[in-house]
């Protein structure tokens, strides 16, 4: 690159690099795992159970030991800063898992995304309830007696309570119904088209290279390739290793269950 298209060229919203990381002495689940967010991007990250996807957020948010590398926000150096620190810098972060407060109300989980700066609660909540209306109609209900969906969208919209500018989110699809899971794909497209940076982990790895700009396949830790969505989508080998299965699946239902060969 160019000194001039070096200069004009935007910084990343975050940046990791060579990341190492782990949570037992002596065993490395990130083994150099490289990953760029530029303004307003949706990324994709996808790849086999145990590939260090959850751990790959974890370690961007504080929350797992880096034991090399490094991690940036808008180019400030924020390695193994603490995820309270990071909520303040602007970063949100939706766990894969145990996201809402079961015995808060909605509007209580909501505060408590908020509790860095409870002067803003009654605009933050406005512009919320406006992305997401049904937890408004709610919000003197418990946390714990909502269906998946419902918490999923509880746990995304306490993470954008303090309007970050960069929100990772744990397969925000899983355990939903295909109709949920719709909805939850179209609402982060929405969610990022108001301006805020994603990082997207799904299982549900075809829909996801749909909706993303660019995607990052990872396996044992590592990058095994990166493209935009369409890329990854369309690449025979990333089809053979990582959708196949999926692609299989897809086919056996257009069949529907009495074809010859479906599942
Ligand atoms: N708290 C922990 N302590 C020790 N090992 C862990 C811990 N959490 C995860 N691991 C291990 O790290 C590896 C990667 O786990 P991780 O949860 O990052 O995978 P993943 O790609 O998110 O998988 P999945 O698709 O199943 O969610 C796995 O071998 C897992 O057993
Ligand atoms: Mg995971």
């Amino acid at each position: 690159m160019s000194l001039a298209a070096a200069a004009s060229a935007p910084e990343p919203v975050m940046r990791a690099t060579d990341l190492v990381a782990g949570y037992l002495p002596g065993v490395n689940i990130l083994n150099g795992c490289n990953l760029d967010v530029y303004p307003g991007e949706l990324i994709g990250i996808i790849g086999p159970n145990g590939a260090g996807k959850s751990t790959l957020l974890k370690a961007l948010f504080g929350l797992v030991n880096v034991r090399s590398g490094s991690v940036t926000l808008n180019g400030r150096d924020i390695t193994g800063q603490k995820a309270n620190k990071l909520v303040q810098a602007g970063v949100g972060f939706v766990p894969q898992t145990n996201n809402v407060f079961p015995s808060l109300t909605i509007e209580e989980n909501l505060q408590m995304g908020l509790f860095l700066r409870p002067k803003m609660l009654k605009e933050r909540l406005e512009s919320i309830f406006d992305l997401f209306p049904v937890l408004a109609d709610r919000r003197a209900q418990r946390a714990g007696s909502l269906s998946g969906g419902e918490r999923q969208s509880v746990a995304m919209a306490r993470a954008l309570m303090m309007d970050p500018s960069v929100l990772l989110l744990d397969e925000p699809s899983a355990g939903l119904s295909p109709v949920r899971q719709d909805e939850t794909f179209i609402r982060t497209r929405r969610i990022n088209k108001t301006g805020v940076s994603i990082i997207m982990v799904e299982q549900n790895a075809r829909r996801c290279l749909q909706i993303c700009d660019r995607g990052y396949v990872l396996d044992q830790g590592r990058n095994a390739y990166t493209g935009t969505g369409r890329e990854l989508a369309d690449d025979p080998k990333v089809i053979e290793l990582y959708l196949g299965t999926l692609a299989k699946d897809v086919e056996a239902d257009a069949k529907g269950p009495d074809a010859p060969g479906a599942i």
